[in-house]
């Protein structure tokens, strides 16, 4: 990268395999290291833009921001000027006031034109495509449960969406191995670049038949069978239904653990009952929990690596 072009964080496909792999290190020295980075951000702010809702990005980045030195401002889009004028113009204002900024956009192409108005980091705080950081937060948990990444046997189960772009992004940086057992992956949610390299590298496979592919795996993580913005949308009711009805069989429960030896993984928020049950998310097996408690250690590496703190 040319000196002093902005580092943004928008997919793992635009970083290198040995940056991810450093920053996932790194993401381990922050957290073993809290005290040390206590100051690094003092007297800067972070914008956090929200188009949908969220806790845990909202939360860790915050709470992260604080624990850094740093501030960060919440600017919710509906009670912002950004529903009214071009989000280039709203994101270049923005960045002559703060050092970074963080959005959750619906549209990936939004997020795109932000980042082009942003003379600042912009980081992607999930749009309907990927979700970086959260995909972070995921590994940097299986290197801590594990103490090693390559040829750790990731399997996923539910519906094709933007943590599973971001999880076959940065297994393939990794030489982890990701089984993809996904009934529901409309073309509009994959992202074929993304599949292609993995499909090159030789880190992505496809299973139907879910006992044998969880069977060997290491990891088993499975996520909400509905995006959230259409969780409650009456002009959803149907389809929601229709994609329960098809998941069910697909259900994180005790039975299924039956076959595997695997930790749960869930990026949160759950929907107990449906996609995983309530039993086995505070059942031994399950590393939920420590999983979303990562967000924390993952978002402030992001913002020290892209605000260039050594
Ligand atoms: N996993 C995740 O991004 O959680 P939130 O939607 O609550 O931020």
């Amino acid at each position: 990268m040319p000196m002093n072009e902005v580092r943004h964080l928008i997919t793992w496909n635009d970083w290198k395999p040995e940056e991810i792999r450093e920053l996932i290190d790194f993401a381990i020295f922050v957290k073993n290291n809290r005290v040390f980075f206590s100051g690094h951000m003092q007297g800067r702010t972070m914008a956090m833009l929200f188009q949908k809702t969220s806790t845990r990005t909202r939360v860790s980045f915050e709470a992260g921001m604080t624990e850094i030195g740093g501030h960060a401002i919440y600017l919710d889009w509906i009670s912002s000027n950004f529903m009214l004028s071009d989000i280039d113009f709203e994101a270049e204002y923005l960045s002559r006031n703060v050092s970074v900024i963080m959005a959750r956009m619906k549209k990936h192409e939004d997020l795109l034109i932000l980042k082009s108005g942003s003379k600042v980091p912009v980081i992607n705080g999930c749009c309907n495509l990927f979700h970086p950081c959260q995909a972070l937060a995921d590994i940097l948990t299986i290197k801590l449960d594990r103490n090693k990444l390559e040829g750790t046997h990731l399997c996923y189960v539910g519906v094709h969406n933007n943590v599973v772009n971001s999880l076959i992004g940065i297994t393939s940086a990794c030489g982890m191995h990701l089984t993809l057992v996904t009934p529901i992956a409309n073309k509009e949610s994959i992202v074929d670049s993304v599949v292609e390299k993995a499909k090159e590298r030789g880190t992505i496979s496809w299973e139907t038949d879910i006992r044998k592919a969880i069977k060997d795996c290491d990891y088993l993580y499975t996520d909400t069978w509905v995006d959230m913005e259409f969780f409650y949308d009456p002009a959803f009711a149907a389809a929601k239904k229709e994609r329960i009805e098809m998941m069910m069989p697909y259900q994180i429960n005790s039975e299924l653990l039956k076959y595997t030896k695997a930790k749960i993984m869930h990026d949160m928020p759950i929907h107990a009952g449906f996609e995983i049950t309530r039993e086995v998310v505070q059942s031994d097996r399950s590393i939920i929990f420590q999983q979303a408690e990562n967000r924390l250690d993952a978002q402030k590496a992001i913002i020290l690596k892209l605000l260039g703190t050594k």
